[in-house]
């Protein structure tokens, strides 16, 4: 059907892995660039370029010739993008979409002039103005560029706290006393379908600002759920993306959703969606950017996901306790990245749990996340 595209993919990691997993079943042939040789897709395809990202020449000559590019990380050269389409080749999302992405400042601004709701908020050009706006706090200042799961992104909660203000273009925005956080994944496909995944409910670290689980559904009123879907299809629509958009947002005490952030492509909030929907997140972006139908996002059962962050004080060779004794339980599926070394809280792979009874969901998770640790290795004794 379409194995006679070539189609290249900027990043190589776990996104970029399950994005291939289920390209393999649309018979795509997908080609690999990844600034990491052993990034997590390295060994999975015919074609893994090393090359950075973010610089002109090694995303133009990635792309050149190909029939299509698409993303698993927003961090991309749009200028190399932008010549590529002028080219010929197909870039889904578009550069000009990336590029409002790219940076919260331009996001935030985009929301304002479409009356979506989001947080208030003030740029700041440098850390000596946000003294002027100590009626702001308590408030997250947060980098216009190069923030990443959690970097970039800090609360300050009294005027002494602007002395570990970030130095670059930033935005100051107001903190949002918030009830949950939701995430919707959304997808539209080259002629303007446009498809929704049900409201997710996220769980994150109370330090580093990352996923640590996540359900859904998400438990909420009818009409929330609903907003919060109308909301995310509004945004893509406003937005005229092609491929799947993931919109996170707060749901206040009041029952307002505002939007917090956007990402162009698959995200962390849909990994469940390949064991408990019609149709996974990753097989809807090679949907939507190919022009086909997209799939149903009807959800078959209740899921959960956790996150298995490298623990705390390990560093090395990657080991991950407990999973053996997690996956005698029924419905519970690791996803393990390839990464060879832990960290401390970095993504290692995530297990997503299934279970018709949401009582009994919830204690699997709870059993998941007290057993399965990432550690490193310990060297075996040898005996003698
Ligand atoms: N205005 C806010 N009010 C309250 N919490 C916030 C606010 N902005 C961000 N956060 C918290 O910080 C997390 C990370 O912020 P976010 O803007 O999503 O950055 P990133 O995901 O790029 O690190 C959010 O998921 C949320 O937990
Ligand atoms: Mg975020």
């Amino acid at each position: 059907m379409f194995n006679h595209l070539n189609i290249g993919l900027l990043g190589g990691g776990q996104l970029g892995r399950m994005l291939i997993q289920a390209a393999v079943d649309l018979d795509l042939n997908i080609a690999v660039l990844d600034p990491d040789k052993e990034a997590p897709c390295s060994s999975l395809v015919k074609e893994f370029i090393v090359g950075s990202l973010t610089d002109y020449d090694s995303v133009y000559q990635f792309g050149k010739g190909r029939d299509l590019i698409t993303i698993e990380i927003e961090n991309v050269n749009i200028q190399a993008l932008k010549q590529l389409e002028k080219e010929g080749v197909k870039v889904f999302p578009q550069p000009d979409q990336i590029e409002l992405i790219q940076d919260k400042r331009v996001q935030k601004q985009f929301y304002k002039e479409r009356s979506i709701p989001t947080a208030d908020f003030v740029l700041i050009n440098s850390k000596s103005e946000l003294i002027q706006h100590s009626g702001f706090l308590p408030a997250f200042q947060k980098l216009g560029k190069s923030g990443y799961d959690g970097r970039g992104v800090q609360r300050l909660t009294v005027a002494s706290d602007f002395e570990k203000g970030f130095e670059g273009e930033s935005l100051l925005e107001k903190l949002v006393d918030y009830q949950k956080e939701l995430s919707v994944i959304v997808a539209r496909n080259t002629v303007g379908e446009i498809k929704a995944f049900p409201v997710v409910e996220l769980v994150f670290h109370p330090v580093h600002n990352l996923v640590e689980y996540l359900f859904s559904p998400a438990e909420l009123r009818p009409e929330i759920q609903k907003a919060a879907t109308d909301l995310a299809l509004r945004v893509i629509n406003e937005l005229e993306l092609t491929g799947v958009l993931a919109v996170e947002m707060f749901l206040t005490h009041q029952g307002e959703v505002l939007v917090n952030e956007i990402a162009p492509r698959p995200h962390n909030s849909g990994h469940q969606t390949i064991e408990a929907n019609f149709t996974s997140q990753y097989e809807q972006h090679w949907r939507a950017i190919l022009g086909m139908p997209l799939g149903s996002t009807t959800q078959l059962m209740p899921a959960a996901m956790v996150n298995l962050l490298g623990e705390e004080g390990f560093n090395g060779p990657s080991h991950y306790d407990g999973i053996e004794e997690v996956m005698a339980l029924e419905g519970v599926y690791p996803h393990l990245y390839g990464k060879k070394i832990t960290k401390p809280f970095r993504k290692m792979g995530h297990i997503t749990v299934l279970d018709k009874n949401l009582e009994s969901l919830k204690s699997k998770v709870k059993t998941v996340k007290e057993r399965v640790k990432v550690i490193a290795k310990q060297p075996k004794k040898i005996s003698i």
